[in-house]
């Protein structure tokens, strides 16, 4: 992809070792869905997490996502707890084990899923269906950690396991843990516009060596162990390839530097808009978070700033700048339409007017209303200061007019 004069959204940066490992495939003819390259990354993974975690690579996030639910049970007639705000590669998962979600809003701070309506959520599942949740499915979104202590709190209360979101948040951590470390699975992905890239690509972070070791056999189609072709369970076709693996060791030298790059251009954002009208910027609420601000996300709010999002939207993309609405939450998407929503209610801090309900009779909620107003900006390894200045100097023009 040319980068020319575009401003992209979020592009892929290369170390230049990725070729050295595909090359070292190739002459190997280790051309397969495993080998060195595999372990070598699965390898440099589980050093930079940590935490005794074993992490098993395969095709996609969405794939890890899949075999996380998997091995936690999760089946037919089952409910899983989702984070509303997100992409639908958190939620899908869900479906193709022919359980149900249920959405839970945001907080305000963190974007990320309500520790208090989550408890909620839980006590009125088991009220009315009278078993536990399968599973709780926070997400770290835009690479902003959600309040992991309490949400690991509430689901050894109640004793539901976690499954972390992490696809966004490689590098981000909370009280100092990384994310991707609390829950009992956690997915990471390496799709092209991540924090690394694999072109495609995703893991499993698992607790123990008996879940990868599973992880592992139901990514290769649930081979058991015979000499032929056996199979006792319903497999997939999971794994990531030697060549991906390759480019996932060569960009784990530019890790580092993708994060600072990330956190540099958030604090430029932040330093250029903080005295225009109208306008903030998702920010770590306190210490205890550390995002990689995967994508600086922005809110516009229209009354002060004199346009919309999307007004804004449109200008960039007029003056050749690439943004993003902020993810259309799950409970508004019609494939999920119907889908039980927890949200605010009068009594809670967070309630507005976007706890409302919408033309469909559907509740916004906090996530509905970040929805509306948010908007991520250029925020790749590739993006300059001179294209921060850039991207500014449209806020501003239109700020004056
Ligand atoms: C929040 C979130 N979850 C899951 C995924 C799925 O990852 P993948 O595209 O690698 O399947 C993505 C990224 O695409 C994501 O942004």
């Amino acid at each position: 992809m040319s980068t020319s004069s575009k401003i992209w959204l979020s592009l892929a940066h290369m170390s230049g070792k990725e070729q050295q490992f595909i090359q070292e495939a190739f002459d190997t003819n280790w051309v397969v869905p495993l080998g060195p390259n595999v372990d070598g990354f699965e390898k440099d993974l589980t050093e930079y997490l940590g935490e005794n975690k074993h992490i098993v690579a395969l095709s996609a996030g969405t794939a890890a996502i899949h075999l996380g639910l998997l091995q936690l049970g999760v089946g037919p007639g089952d409910y899983v707890i989702c984070q509303s705000f997100t992409f639908s590669a958190t939620a899908n998962p869900i479906k193709y084990l022919g359980a149900e979600p249920v959405f839970v809003d945001s907080e305000r701070d963190t974007w990320n899923i309500s520790p208090t309506l989550l408890e909620r959520a839980i006590k009125d599942i088991i009220e009315i269906t009278g078993k536990k949740p399968k599973a709780i499915m926070p997400v770290h979104l835009y690479g902003m950690p959600a309040r992991m202590d309490k949400i690991m709190n509430i689901a050894s209360k109640y004793g539901i396991p976690v499954l972390e979101d992490a696809a966004e948040a490689l590098g981000s951590k909370y009280k100092g843990k990384y994310c991707g470390t609390y829950g009992d699975f956690a997915c990471l992905s390496f799709n092209g516009n991540k924090m690394i890239t694999t072109s495609g690509g995703g893991a499993l972070v698992c607790k123990t060596a008996e879940a990868a070791a599973k992880t592992k056999f139901y990514a290769t189609q649930a081979r058991d162990n015979a000499p032929h072709y056996q199979h006792s369970e319903i497999g997939y076709n999971y794994r990531m390839s030697n060549i991906c693996a390759g480019i996932g060791r060569g960009q784990m030298f530019v890790l580092d530097e993708h994060i600072r790059r990330r956190r540099e251009n958030n604090a430029l954002y932040r330093k250029l808009l903080k005295d225009l009208p109208g306008i903030s910027i998702l920010d770590n609420p306190s210490d205890d978070f550390e995002s990689n601000h995967w994508l600086t996300c922005i809110l516009v709010d229209s009354e002060k700033f004199g346009f919309t999002r999307e007004d804004l939207r449109l200008k960039m993309e007029a003056e050749n700048i690439e943004t993003r609405p902020l993810w259309k939450p799950m409970h508004l998407q019609p494939v999920f339409a119907g889908t039980p929503f927890y949200t605010y209610d009068e009594a809670d801090e967070s309630y507005s007017k976007y706890s409302k309900v919408d033309e469909n009779g559907v509740q916004l909620g906090v996530c509905g209303e970040l929805f509306e107003k948010g908007l991520c900006l250029p925020s790749g390894p590739l993006v300059t200061a001179e294209d921060v200045q850039k991207i500014v100097d449209v806020f501003s023009h239109m700020n004056k007019r």
